[in-house]
């Protein structure tokens, strides 16, 4: 079975108890189901990992080679986490990077990402629904498996 790669970075397991006034009160468990429900027709199973370490994420990327695509919310290693972008340089699948708030209208530190030109596209700001719509761009981009 063909699966897809949910990936998120520190500080993103606690989801629901973390500041809800800016990343909502869905859990990660809640956005889990989310995609796996966009993407259950075309037969994808999701694969959710979740790491608070940046080597871990490297290693999940590593993993990932066979997956169909993934959509990576890389929390703050977006702004530093350089072994982290080394990895996605070698990503041979499509990937989308989410961030649940709409990070330009935070902490100035926040509004460059080292990884978003490595994407296949980013969105921001839009909540749980930014991995509905993510899940929606990796259908449609035709990706098989
Ligand atoms: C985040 C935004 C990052 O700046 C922050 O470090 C996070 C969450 C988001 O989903 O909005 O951990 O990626």
């Amino acid at each position: 079975m063909s699966e897809l790669l949910l990936l998120n970075g520190p500080n993103l397991g606690i989801l629901g108890r973390r500041e809800p006034e800016i990343y909502g009160t869905e859990t990660l468990e809640d956005i889990e189901r989310i995609v796996a429900r966009e993407v259950a027709e075309s037969g994808w199973k999701v694969v959710s990992r979740q790491y608070d370490c940046e080597g871990e994420m490297v290693r999940a990327v590593q993993d990932s080679y066979d997956a169909v695509g993934a959509i990576i919310n890389p929390g703050a290693l977006m702004i530093a986490g350089w072994s982290f972008r080394d990895a996605l340089a070698n990503y041979p699948r499509p990937w989308i990077e989410v961030h649940l708030s709409n990070v330009w209208a935070r902490e100035s530190f926040r509004h460059q990402s080292i990884l978003g030109e490595l994407a296949s596209g980013v969105i921001f700001g839009l909540g749980a629904e930014g991995y509905r719509l993510a899940a929606q761009a990796l259908l449609r981009r035709g990706v098989t498996g």
